[in-house]
C-alpha cells in the first residue's frame, strides 16, 4: 500500500508550500523529528485526560476549513497504534471526505453504506497494513447528512465500535458552516478542538468553542497546529501543541 512520496518532505511543509496529499503520514516518516515528539506529547497529554479510560470516542473539529484536522486524526491514530492501542478511525465528514485519501483506499463501502444497510459492518471496517489500525471510509454521498448523523445504527454503530477498541477517532467538519460537528459531539466521548495558527480571527476560535461548549460539548483539549517556529510569526509550519481546556485564553 506505500506509496511513492516524491518531492514531499518537512522541509517543503516548514518552508510554506501547500501540499495537498494524504497518504504521507510524517509520524511514520519521519519518527525523529520534531513534529513526531509534538505528537508524543500529544498522546502524553490524551493519556492524562483519559485515566479512567472514559475517553474512547474522540472527535476533531476546528473553526475554520483546512486547520488540519485529517492530517492531524491520521497521524494521532498511526501512532496511538504504534503504542499497541486499537484504534479506529471513521470519516465524519460525509461532506468532504478525506480518509480515503489517507489510507491510499476508494471511498466506496464505508459508513454510509452500512447504516443504509447495503453492506455488513465487517465490509464497512477496513485495515490499513501500512499504518496498523483500522478505518472506515465516509461512503456513498448523501443529501441527507443530518438523517445519517441522528440514526440511532449511528449511535449503536459507535456503542458496538467502543467495546472492540482502544479509541474510536471520528474526523468531522468544521463548525463554521454547518452543524454536522454539533450532532456528532452527541456521539463522542470528547472533542479535539484543532487551530491552525494564524488562520481564523481569535474572536471567531472563540464563538466556536463557546458553541460547542454552550451545547454541553465536552471539550477536551486544543489543538495547535501549522505553527511557524521558523519565523517565530504565524505561518504554516508543521508543528503541533496541545492545550487542556483550561487553556484556551492562550489559542492565540
Ligand atoms: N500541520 C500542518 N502543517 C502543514 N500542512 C498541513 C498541516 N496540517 C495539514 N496540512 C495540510 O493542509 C491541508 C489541509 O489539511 P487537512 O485536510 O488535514 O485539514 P482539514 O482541517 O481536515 O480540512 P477540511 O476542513 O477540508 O476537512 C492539506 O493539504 C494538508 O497536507
Ligand atoms: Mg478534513
Amino acid at each position: 500500500m506505500a506509496k511513492k512520496r516524491n518531492n514531499f518532505s518537512i522541509e517543503r511543509l516548514i518552508n510554506g508550500e501547500r501540499v495537498e496529499k494524504y497518504d504521507f503520514i510524517v509520524t511514520k516518516q519521519d519518527p525523529l523529528s520534531f513534529v513526531t515528539e509534538s505528537f508524543q506529547k500529544v498522546i502524553i497529554n490524551l493519556d492524562y485526560a483519559n485515566v479512567d479510560g472514559n475517553l474512547k470516542v474522540i472527535q476533531f473539529t476546528s473553526t475554520l476549513p483546512s486547520e488540519g484536522k485529517s492530517t492531524f486524526v491520521s497521524n494521532l491514530s498511526y501512532l496511538l497504534g504504534q503504542r499497541g492501542k486499537k484504534v479506529i478511525v471513521i470519516d465524519l465528514d460525509l461532506r468532504k471526505p478525506k480518509m480515503n485519501r489517507v489510507f491510499g483506499a476508494a471511498n466506496k463501502d464505508g459508513l454510509t453504506d452500512y447504516l443504509s444497510g447495503k453492506i455488513s459492518l465487517d465490509k464497512a471496517i477496513n485495515h490499513s497494513e501500512d499504518l496498523g489500525i483500522d478505518f472506515m471510509t465516509a461512503g456513498e454521498k448523501t443529501s441527507a447528512i443530518i438523517n445519517v448523523l441522528e440514526a440511532k445504527k449511528l449511535q449503536d454503530l459507535i456503542a458496538t465500535l467502543k467495546e472492540k477498541y482502544d479509541y474510536v477517532l471520528l474526523d468531522t467538519p468544521p463548525v463554521i458552516a454547518v452543524s454536522d460537528a454539533l450532532y456528532i459531539s452527541k456521539l463522542a466521548d470528547g472533542v479535539i478542538f484543532v487551530v491552525a495558527q494564524g488562520k481564523a480571527k481569535k474572536s471567531i476560535v472563540r464563538e466556536a468553542v463557546s458553541n460547542l461548549k454552550n451545547h454541553g460539548v465536552n471539550i477536551i483539549g486544543l489543538v495547535l497546529t501549522q505553527v511557524d517556529l521558523k519565523s517565530g510569526a504565524y505561518g504554516y509550519g508543521q508543528n503541533y501543541a496541545y492545550y487542556s481546556d483550561d487553556d484556551d485564553d492562550d489559542v492565540k
